[in-house]
């Protein structure tokens, strides 16, 4: 395993509980991933980051930690966590755990102790608890998840919790806290994870003295603005701790923190060369369907880390967003364009996350009956926000019909419909995401490891009129372009050179009449190619520019 690894590794992101079920009981565990780890080898990704599968009550999946050092029975235990890290290893495969520093489960012990202990109490400290106000809470903060960010408790103290009630924020103003956490950290590092993907790595740190925010709708799940207890300075010195640990341990252990933050430099600041290594680019997720909105965010995430020696992210799709097919507009509109951003998004310089199931193509699923949603976020708005379980349904492996091979019956409904879109259905399907992914992961291997030059892409409408501002061009070394267009027409270009891989079958990328040689010389006078609306191509070969 090379050196640098994560500079340009493809890391395949397992929401465990909805992976693969070994055990039949309709929620996927630790066994379910050591039985997949042959489709992720195979798939052609570097890395596997598992969300937490520690003892838990499952008030926001898994978020809510209520022993870090323990497997959840649900999902298995130390051993089998162990023996996963392990036969991941075997297959060349890195593995990165969740860590979630923000807040633990209201019942971890160091909670259930907090509320017996009373106010004034060491064991109150390590979490925020404070007088109230005029009868409310102390100050005017929100929960991520809806309504106020303080609960009251027996004694009339209040607690702080930027998310769900049961999800208490601690105090990392305490240095007990800090020392649990070195501890955590290489409680995994000892098991051989290969790093963490941070949780809420903006938040640890609040404004001194609490101060009101003075204003109302403060933050959403990955957008935020400046406030009192996001993107605080302190969080860095955290980060320079960890880091000291991490370079503590043979081969290259990391860190990838989940900020969410107003810009990418902001989030530059996060991989500075002493903190952690990586952090994920949700500015990339927001970017409009539209050449000028990528190219900006690119430019954007490129030039922010261009001064901090680390790789920019690449990321279209987690747990917590809906699934990019869906936003891309949904239906065959928006898997053509999922398959466009994933050539487009696999061919730029840095590191790319995949979420369980963008290989497959998958959907939303916006219809979720109202009884089986489980997210917080559906009760905590009033029935406002459906919240995240659409992006959260078990994955379809195989088979005519639920479970699809999943294990037991799914803890949410998979769709009847994904008896196309499984594991077993593309494997061996030319036209497939799957077999899409496949191919891109591997020839992504090979990419030079240069950074991008804009190309002029020298598009046109067939009427003739100039269409640069609906496509991308970009080269990486000499001999490689790759081009978007993100336009619902078909446009034709310069010849590029050889058609490496197309997200459409390469029929579709044809060469215009009369001009010879289109899309299989070089760059021959006069050479175009059309290439169909809504679709990326890789080239071997230079667009003149
Ligand atoms: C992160 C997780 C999200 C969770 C929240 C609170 O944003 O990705 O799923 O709800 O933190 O832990
Ligand atoms: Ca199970």
């Amino acid at each position: 395993m090379g050196n640098d690894w994560w500079r340009t590794a493809a890391i395949y992101q397992v929401y465990v509980r909805s992976f693969a079920d070994s055990n039949g009981d309709g929620i996927g565990d630790l066994g379910g991933v050591r039985d997949k780890l042959g489709h992720l080898a195979d798939l052609g990704v570097d890395a596997v980051w598992l969300t937490p599968f520690y003892a838990s009550p499952m008030a926001d999946g898994g978020y809510d930690v209520a022993d870090y050092r323990t497997v959840d029975p649900l999902f298995g235990d130390l051993t089998e966590a162990e023996a996963l890290v392990r036969e991941a290893h075997e297959r060349g495969l890195r593995v990165l755990v969740d860590l979630v520093p923000n807040h633990t489960s209201s019942r971890h012990e160091w909670f259930v102790e907090a509320l017996e202990a009373g106010p004034g109490s060491a064991a109150r400290a390590r979490y925020h608890f404070r007088d109230g106000r005029d009868g409310g809470p102390p100050n005017d903060w929100e929960s991520v998840f809806g309504g106020p960010a303080w609960t009251q408790v027996a004694d009339g103290q209040w607690y702080l919790h930027l998310f769900d009630p049961a999800q208490p924020d601690l105090n990392w103003d305490n240095p007990e806290v800090r020392a649990e956490f070195d501890d955590i950290l290489r409680f995994w590092l000892d098991r051989g994870v290969d790093g963490f993907r941070v949780d809420v790595a903006h938040g640890m740190i609040k404004a001194h003295g609490l101060p009101d925010a003075g204003c109302t709708d403060q933050a959403s799940l990955l957008t935020t603005r400046e406030l009192p207890y996001f993107d605080q300075d302190g969080v860095h010195e955290i980060y320079r701790a960890w880091r000291k640990i991490l370079d503590s341990y043979p081969g290259e252990r990391i860190g990838v923190a989940e900020a969410w933050v107003p810009s990418a430099d902001r989030l530059a600041r996060y991989v500075r060369s002493d903190e952690l290594h990586q952090a994920f680019n949700f500015h990339y997720v927001e970017a409009t369907w539209s050449a000028a909105g990528f190219r900006e965010v690119i430019d954007a995430s490129l030039a922010a880390v261009s001064g901090v020696d680390a790789p920019s992210t690449w990321v279209l799709s987690n747990h917590d967003i809906q699934r990019h097919v869906t936003r891309y507009g949904g239906g065959e509109l928006g898997l053509r364009r999922a398959r466009a951003a994933a050539l487009l998004t696999m061919a730029l310089p840095g590191s790319v996350y995949v979420y369980q199931g963008e290989e497959l193509g998958l959907p939303e699923v916006t219809d979720l009956p109202d009884e089986v949603l489980t997210d917080p976020v559906w009760e905590r708005s009033g029935h406002t926000d459906r919240g995240r379980d659409g992006c959260r349904v078990p994955l379809p492996w195989s088979g005519g019909e639920p479970p699809f091979g999943f294990g037991g019956p799914a803890w949410l409904p998979q769709p009847a419909e994904w008896a196309a879109y499984t594991a077993e259905a593309q494997r061996d399907d030319p036209g497939s995401m799957l077999t899409l992914y496949r191919r891109a992961l591997r020839l992504r291997r090979d990419l030079p490891r240069t950074g991008l030059r804009w190309l002029e892409p020298g598009a046109r409408t067939p009427s003739g009129t100039d269409a640069d501002e609906q496509v991308l061009a970009f080269g990486r070394g000499a001999d490689f372009t790759c081009t978007v267009n993100f336009s619902s027409e078909p446009v034709t270009l310069p010849a590029p050179g050889r058609l490496i891989l197309g997200s459409l079958p390469e029929s579709e990328f044809t060469a215009v009449p009369g001009t010879a040689g289109a899309g299989h010389g070089t760059h021959g006078d006069g050479e175009r190619v059309t290439v169909p609306p809504n679709s990326a191509a890789w080239w071997s070969g230079d667009v003149h520019g």
